[in-house]
């Protein structure tokens, strides 16, 4: 299962591509809104990042970018998608899993610009993500699971659906907005593709207080053992 991160400052990719190899990052206007600094700031940002690490290409490292969430219609969704995703390689768009967004993703993948669905709350709505060719589609679990939803069922009904139709790696399920190290485990179980998470998730989940723990014995025996 790859790891993604969800943020969009560089500071924080930075971290978590060095210390912990992540596979690529996602983002969305929040996490563009509280880097701070403009949208085409930030994706410039993105965009020399990874011609840096020489990991460019979205089959290397994807970055997904979110197009303006006021459009509404297809066309204007395409137009931007289409005008972002020249700007680097690296760079999947995306996009609402509204009527709109669907038909703007469907076009977008037939012209050869990789896409993401997202604000996904339902397997109907994957299964559709995935007729249409969309490279990535995003089950949003946390938030999901924020209102008292269970997300087991949820992640596995899509990797069984995306089994049973041939179309599983083809449309690489993102679980998104994990928050805990559990619903790591979770998707993990179920065969999702990656998860996509905040810097302290990741890290938070790394953590086990009792490899503090014997960290803490092993030193005190080391510091025993007799001197040759
Ligand atoms: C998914 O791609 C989204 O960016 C994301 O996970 C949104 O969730 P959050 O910002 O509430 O964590």
């Amino acid at each position: 299962m790859k790891y993604f991160l969800d943020s969009a400052k560089i500071d924080e990719i930075r971290e978590a591509y060095d210390t912990f190899g992540i596979d690529g990052v996602t983002t969305n206007p929040n996490h563009i809104m509280n880097s701070g600094k403009p949208f085409f700031t930030v994706i410039g940002e993105l965009a020399a990042f990874v011609k840096e690490k020489g990991i460019e290409g979205w089959d290397k490292f994807p970055i997904s970018v979110e197009i303006n969430p006021h459009l509404d219609n297809a066309d204007d969704m395409v137009e931007m998608g289409t005008k972002i995703a020249a700007m680097c390689p690296n760079f999947v768009i995306k996009i609402p899993c509204t009527m709109a967004g669907i038909t703007a993703a469907r076009r977008l993948e037939q012209q050869g610009v990789r896409t993401n669905l997202t604000l996904v709350f339902s397997a109907s709505q994957a299964l559709i993500a995935a007729k249409n060719h969309s490279l990535f589609v995003s089950p949003f679990i946390g938030w999901k699971e924020n209102s008292g939803e269970d997300c087991v069922d949820y992640i596995q009904d899509i990797v069984d659906i995306y089994t049973n139709y041939g179309f599983l790696g083809e449309t690489q399920i993102i679980c998104a907005a994990v928050r805990t190290g559990k619903q790591f485990v979770d998707c993990a179980v179920a065969g999702a593709d990656i998860v996509t998470a905040g810097l302290q998730v990741y890290k938070d989940s790394f953590y086990h207080p009792f490899t503090d723990y014997g960290l803490e014995k092993f030193c005190a025996a080391w510091d025993k053992t007799v001197t040759e």
